[in-house]
């Protein structure tokens, strides 16, 4: 089976994936990705063999520990999802649980997206998941081809629990990064994107785009997606800088979706990229 992702995730890069993958390195010696979500990246390259090992990373504990547990006892997972059972009840138990074993904490997140509203993460102030029930008639909770598919990818990867600074910091040329930040909001009103309890704000942003000039520099390949908005254009200006159309959920809670801009910006050892064009 193809590797595919196991969890939904907001920012989700399926259907950019042709005009992400297009823009990334044939052969890549090791492929960094600092902000990992749902790995569609990740798991498409892989797919393709176009990288020998791959760093990747994500801020979010629960998600990385979920994926190590991929990586190491798939067969537990699939175990445990494998009993547990859709109704409304048993969303709320498994909400409020606290599991002691990795694996009992990875099947909660892939149980709580699968059948949570929309696949969102979201946590309060004091951490604790808090996304209502979803609706769904019939979830596909435990997948164990899927499943299998991605340990096998992830089996060449290491998975880190850091900050995309850190991530990236052995990256050399040869190498190739792919940074999918939280958005930045589309509007004044809309608010910056709280992925996890601290917000990816305007000063985050800018030292993204340093650590991208940086690794320009270091004669890296980069690549970067984010919303079309005055601020990413003020940070991205000088370099090769594209808009590509896309359909995204535009508020938090998906009931208003639309077509959007957004851009990719590779850096000035890109060559065959369409300067300004809109796909
Ligand atoms: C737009 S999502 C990535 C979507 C992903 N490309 C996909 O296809 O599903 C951004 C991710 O960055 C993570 N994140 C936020 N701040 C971070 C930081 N400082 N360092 C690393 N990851 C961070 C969030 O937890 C979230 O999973």
């Amino acid at each position: 089976m193809r590797a595919e992702p196991v969890l939904k995730w907001a920012g989700g890069k399926r259907q950019l994936l042709p005009e992400i993958c297009a823009r990334l390195p044939a052969r890549i010696h090791t492929y960094f990705e600092p902000f990992l979500g749902g790995g569609a990246v990740l798991f498409e390259l892989a797919q393709k063999r176009r990288f020998e090992r791959a760093v990747v990373s994500d801020q979010n504990p629960e998600l990385v520990e979920t994926y190590q547990v991929i990586q190491r006892d798939v067969e537990s997972l699939i175990k445990i999802l494998s009993k547990m059972p859709h109704s409304e009840e048993e969303y709320y138990r498994v909400r409020a649980s606290s599991p002691r074993l990795p694996s009992r904490r990875a099947a909660r997140m892939i149980y709580l997206n699968r059948t949570g509203y929309n696949g969102l993460y979201r946590v309060n102030k004091s951490g604790q998941f808090n996304v209502p029930f979803g609706r769904y008639v019939s979830p596909r909770i435990c997948d164990p081809e899927r499943l299998r598919a991605a340990a096998a990818v992830l089996a060449r990867v290491e998975i880190r629990h850091s900050d995309f600074e850190q991530t990236v910091a052995r990256a050399r040329p040869r190498d190739a990064v792919y940074f999918d930040p939280p958005y930045v909001p589309l509007s004044e009103t809309a608010r910056f994107a709280e992925y996890y309890s601290t917000p990816f704000g305007e000063a985050e942003h800018r030292r993204l785009q340093r650590v991208f000039a940086e690794l320009v520099n270091r004669r890296v390949d980069v690549l970067l997606s984010n919303s079309d908005t005055p601020l990413t254009r003020e940070l991205y200006g000088d370099y090769c800088l594209e808009t590509v159309a896309a359909r995204r959920n535009i508020n938090s809670d998906g009931t208003r979706r639309g077509q959007v801009h957004e851009i990719l910006v590779g850096g000035p050892l890109r060559t065959g990229l369409r300067l300004g064009a809109t796909a």
